[in-house]
């Protein structure tokens, strides 16, 4: 990640951000395809398993899969005011001794990082540039699950797809936006031995689920 779109997702997902995301969690639990990405992890069990949320945020999916009896929760995270909200809720949610955060660019930090059972990256992949190393890297990561939400690339998205960066240059934010091509993705998470489980799409989204 360029150092201008490391700062650009520092100002975007900044502390005001994180306050309203977490509210709005708060209130209304997930939503959309994180709570079928959810539900299917549910399904397999969760009990004793370890999570890895690359771009966690403030941590839906950490949350729920916590309270559904995972060992162990790691975000890493780009973004240090999101990381703060998702500490502070595992603390409300008397779990924050099976949790562990890290703070940066997961690409730079992925030597670091420990492998777990299940992987997800929930609406990361359009916020990166370098998508061949985020998804190898993570995906080598996966013991078992590797979960991924990230924008589907029918024609009609590439109508739309100027529009979250026209948005950003008037709002001079450096935060850059990615529509990273599907066959693409699918082929590099392949390559590290991962089949697909489960698909599905949601408005601009799609789910993917690998097993290994
Ligand atoms: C749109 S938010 C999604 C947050 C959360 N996963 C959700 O669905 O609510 C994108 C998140 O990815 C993080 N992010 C983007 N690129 C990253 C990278 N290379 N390494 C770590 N975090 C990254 C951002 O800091 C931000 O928290």
């Amino acid at each position: 990640m360029t150092s201008c779109q490391c700062q650009g997702i520092e100002d975007l997902f900044n502390d005001k951000t994180a306050r309203r995301e977490l509210k709005r969690y708060r209130r209304k639990g997930s939503s959309g395809l994180t709570k079928h990405l959810i539900a299917f992890l549910e399904e397999q069990g969760v009990e004793g398993r370890s999570l890895l949320d690359i771009g966690g945020g403030i941590g839906a999916i950490q949350h729920e899969l916590a309270e559904r009896g995972a060992a162990s929760v790691t975000n890493v995270d780009a973004s240090s005011s999101y990381l703060a909200a998702c500490r502070d809720e595992a603390v409300q949610r008397g779990y924050a001794e099976r949790a562990s955060y890290q703070h940066g660019d997961f690409t730079a930090l992925a030597d670091e990082v420990e492998a777990a059972d299940m992987v997800t990256l929930d609406r990361v992949l359009c916020c990166y540039d370098d998508v061949d190393a985020l998804v190898s890297k993570s995906a080598a990561k996966a013991r078992i699950w590797y979960a991924v939400i990230y924008p589907r690339t029918d024609w009609w998205m590439q109508l739309i797809k100027p529009i979250p960066n026209i948005f950003a240059w008037i709002t001079r934010s450096s935060m850059r936006f990615f529509l990273h091509s599907t066959d693409h993705v699918d082929s590099l998470i392949r390559a590290a031995g991962l089949h697909i489980v489960h698909q599905e799409k949601r408005n601009v989204w799609q789910l993917v689920i690998y097993a290994r």
